[in-house]
């Protein structure tokens, strides 16, 4: 990815931002900063790619973090996220300060899907993963839909958006699982009687890998549809180098090994091989091409041509 300024992947951005604020929130890290094209073109679900550790850096991956909130604004939009410090680089961005520049490509990947009719929909975060679901709920509210939140942490202060729920949802269900606030225990917990209480037709979910598996069975069971935005770990973000692929099983029946970063982060709950990512289960397409292409390699190796 170059370091200038410019299109990047389908509608994304290459811009040099500045960051307008760093505050704590509970245990995370709420970055608000300048990314004029960013806002106006974000959708729920999309998320930035933000450049580490300054320019002489020997981190060359970018980061991903959801976009928690965009506003379009005539002086360069802003992008908000929320983060956990984690490794090296998350490190480097709790240490920014008012000011200083920003590299962010974005918005980039396959926002949730909305529903047509005016539904009622269920959003489900994890931690820091309730950041989408604040736009998301502005965007289902605006077609009609009755939004309920469920916010699951593993402790109070790794619950995110719990007072800001109250405002965007017509109800809000809180699970931790030390049971220091709401109910103690996971969200799949209370997941089965949401459901079934507001007739939700929709799941939307965004947390970790386990956490989604565990929604979008609790979907299924219950009739509802399951829109689950993954975590998978990426290097480039734009679709070039497969860092980010998980097996996926298509419209027509066909496991492919598809990348989270373009033809995600959003996925058909009931699509995704749960048990499987990380693997390249047996049928996936291409599977056997790869077999062929060892064959070819250890024809050559012994000196003889491929069939
Ligand atoms: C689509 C998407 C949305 C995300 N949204 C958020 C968010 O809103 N808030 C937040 O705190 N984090 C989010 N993450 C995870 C975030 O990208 C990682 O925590 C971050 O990259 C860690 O970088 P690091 O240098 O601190 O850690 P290191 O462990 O040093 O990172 C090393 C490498 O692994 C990758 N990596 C490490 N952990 C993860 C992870 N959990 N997921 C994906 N890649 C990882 C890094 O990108 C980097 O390339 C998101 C990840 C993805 C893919
Ligand atoms: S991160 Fe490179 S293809 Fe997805």
């Amino acid at each position: 990815m170059t370091s200038g300024t410019g299109a990047v992947q389908g509608g994304a951005l290459q811009v040099k931002g500045e960051v307008v604020s760093l505050k704590p929130v509970g245990d995370y890290l709420h970055l608000t900063m300048t990314a004029p094209g960013v806002a106006e073109r974000m959708r729920p679900g999309n998320f930035v790619a933000l450049s580490v550790g300054g320019e002489q850096s020997a981190m060359l991956l970018r980061r991903a973090f959801s976009i928690y909130r965009a506003q379009a604004s005539t002086r360069g939009g802003t992008v908000e996220i929320v983060f956990a410090e984690h490794g090296k680089g998350t490190r480097w961005m709790t240490r920014l300060a008012p000011k200083d520049t920003i590299d962010v490509v974005g918005p980039l990947g396959r926002p949730f899907a909305l529903p047509k009719q005016p539904v009622a929909c269920t959003l489900v975060g994890g931690g820091y993963g309730m950041a989408p679901m604040f736009s998301l709920a502005e965007r289902l509210r605006a077609r009609g839909c009755s939004v309920h939140m469920l916010i699951g942490a593993a402790s109070e202060s790794r619950l995110f958006g719990a007072l800001e729920a109250s405002r965007a949802a017509s109800s809000v269900r809180i699970t931790t699982e030390d049971g220091s606030m709401g109910h103690r225990g996971r969200v799949t917990d209370v997941l089965p009687d949401l459901i079934d209480k507001t007739g939700s037709d929709v799941v939307y979910a965004c947390g970790p890998m386990p956490m989604l598996q565990a929604v979008s069975a609790v979907a299924d069971e219950h009739g509802a549809h399951s829109q689950c935005a993954v975590e998978e770990t990426m290097a480039c973000g734009v679709g070039v180098c497969m860092t980010c692929v998980l097996p996926v099983r298509g419209d027509d029946g066909v496991i492919r090994m598809v990348r989270s970063c373009v033809e995600g982060p959003v996925f058909r709950g009931d699509r995704v091989l749960w048990d499987d990512v990380g693997t390249i289960p047996d049928g996936t397409l291409g599977a056997a091409n790869r077999g062929a292409r060892n064959e070819r390699s250890d024809a050559r190796d012994h000196g003889r041509s491929a069939p």
